[in-house]
């Protein structure tokens, strides 16, 4: 296990993903964790990553007492980047101090001696880094060399080869790095001598048996899926596990895509035989939206409704079996439960104060069911390869998000009134059609059709209408928690707005929205 210790840099979660990609399982806790936890993984190698801070500051965030009595006296490899190597630095009795040139951005750096950390190269070789640091070393710890030095003489690399501690003042995760990965896997595999054995068919087996060593062998399990990614995996691995005591629900709440509950059944039922109730609850969600234009209004009574839905299938289901289910699956994704280190200020928490977000699966309170989350250590991409190796379509693994509200927040204003959704949803299909056609579907995080609660004036066939307004988004980001907007040609553009005005009765106007994330969230309400 190659374990980081998160002092809250950007790139913590990126550290973690590229090692696994090179087959090395790694995980990533608080910097700021105790002893026990870090001793509890017996990891063979730790990674301090970067972080906003200064060692000097007030609270700095730092590794526990003992931590490098624990290292030394376990033969475990230390690996400090950027802040790591100024903590390293400090703790172990050399100095940091406030850098005379601050260095940011692309720099160069060059070997000064043959080493651990760069392998192959030799003294002399030169290559093109990504720095972000303020403070710099002015004195080594007892034991430590510079092993490399920026452009401007200051510390870039260093080494203690006997007590297996090293650092490296520059960030090698970043593609700014371009020869970064390969000094990250010299690190490992020659250095560390860690092995590459973490392989996707083996979490699946694993899974497989710790699912199965979870549920008892009458005990029943239910799973909602959303016409998503992560449920659809992770349902489809339980069931892998325990065959048909897996019982899912699908639930068409009238809030749907084109022909959504249609294409989704047909990929759980045809495709992974996953045994699914769909339930048709339209009149009953639209029915509670009916006159309700606050978008948080809205997003709250879906998430109750779904609840009483939830709830209702988890009773009868009861009733059936004559006992009640122990385990509710849900697609919790390792971001989500990843304990990290946030900059102070930085807004970055696990809550999202912005909107209430709701994820189909939500637990009703007096349920009792005991929570499985079989995803919970693996990444977006990492489902996506397990869903692969489950046999679910490649079409289905890449969708985009969509969220739990639907097209609901995707309706400004009364989601009812008029025939606002099914314009909706014939101009969405259009569009993503189009994108498709294009090329472009697996290079947009997320592309959609916005309706606007407006009508403007417009000329068709030589006649005057009073037509419905749409907005088309479509926007690149890694994680949803920022965005930028996507760049179309105009002539896509120009073809898509002709065929929306062309096929969809009663629009006249196509606007795009043309705003990132922030100061836009993604979704419109
Ligand atoms: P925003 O609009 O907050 O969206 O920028 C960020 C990402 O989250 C999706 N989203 C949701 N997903 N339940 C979900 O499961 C929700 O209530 C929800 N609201 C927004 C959104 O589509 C985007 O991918």
């Amino acid at each position: 296990l190659v374990l980081i210790l998160d002092f809250g840099s950007q790139y913590t979660h990126l550290i973690t993903r590229l090692i696994r990609k090179l087959s090395v399982f790694s995980l990533c806790i608080s910097g700021t964790s105790s002893l026990k936890s870090i001793s509890d993984l017996n990891p063979r190698v730790i990674i301090l990553s970067g972080g906003p801070h200064s060692v000097h500051s007030d609270g700095a965030p730092s590794f526990p007492q003992g931590f490098i009595e624990y290292v030394e006296s376990n033969g475990i490899f230390v690996l400090g980047i950027c802040y790591g190597l100024q903590l390293i630095v400090q703790k172990l009795g050399g100095e940091v101090r406030v850098g005379e040139k601050q260095e940011y951005g692309r720099m160069e750096i060059a070997v000064e001696r043959k080493c651990d950390l760069f392998g192959e190269k030799v003294v002399g070789d030169r290559q093109s880094v990504w720095m972000s640091h303020g403070d710099e070393v002015a004195k080594l710890p007892d034991g430590f060399v510079v092993v490399a030095r920026s452009q401007q003489s200051s510390v870039a690399a260093i080494e203690n080869h006997s007590r297996r501690f090293y650092g490296l003042q520059y960030h090698p995760e970043v593609t700014h790095s371009p020869e970064g990965m390969e000094t990250l896997q010299n690190f490992l595999f020659n250095v560390c001598k860690v092995t590459a054995d973490w392989k996707m068919q083996d979490v699946l087996e694993e899974e497989v048996k710790v699912i199965k060593g979870m549920v008892g062998p009458e005990d029943h399990v239910i799973c909602a899926l959303s016409g998503g990614v992560d449920s659809a995996v992770a349902a489809t691995l339980v069931h892998k596990a325990i065959g048909d005591r897996l019982h899912c629900v699908f639930v068409d709440n009238g809030l749907l895509r084109y022909k959504e509950r249609e294409r989704v059944m047909e990929t759980f039922e045809r495709d992974l035989h996953l045994p699914v109730t769909c339930i048709d609850a339209t009149e009953q969600f639209l029915n509670k939206l009916k006159g309700v234009i606050d978008p948080e209004a809205k997003r709250k009574i879906i998430g109750r409704e779904f609840i009483c839905i939830f709830d209702d299938f988890a009773r009868d289901l009861e009733h059936k079996l004559g006992k009640k289910p122990v385990f509710l699956v849900q697609g919790t994704l390792y971001p989500d439960v990843i304990e990290s280190c946030p900059p102070p200020g930085s807004g970055r928490t696990h809550s999202h104060t912005i909107k209430s977000h709701h994820n189909v699966g939500g637990l009703p309170k007096d349920m009792k069911l005991k929570l499985m989350e079989p995803l919970k250590l693996l990444f977006k991409d990492e489902v996506r390869e397990l869903g692969r190796i489950l046999n679910v379509p490649g079409a289905f693994l890449k969708r985009h998000p969509f969220p739990g509200p639907g097209l609901a927040v995707r309706v400004l204003g009364d989601v009812t009134e008029g025939n606002a959704l099914d314009i909706l949803r014939q101009v969405d299909e259009i569009f993503i059609q189009s994108i498709k056609e294009a090329g472009l579907y697996d290079l947009i995080w997320q592309a959609f059709a916005v309706f606007l609660p407006i009508r403007s004036v417009g000329v068709q066939g030589d006649q005057r209408t009073h037509s419905h307004v749409v907005a088309l988004r479509a926007v690149t980001s890694q994680d949803g928690m920022t965005a930028d907007w996507y760049y179309f040609k105009h002539e896509f553009l120009d073809d898509v707005a002709r065929k929306i005005c062309n096929s969809v009765r009663g629009v006249n106007r196509v606007v795009q929205d043309i705003t990132s994330k922030p100061p836009s969230t993604i979704e419109w309400e």
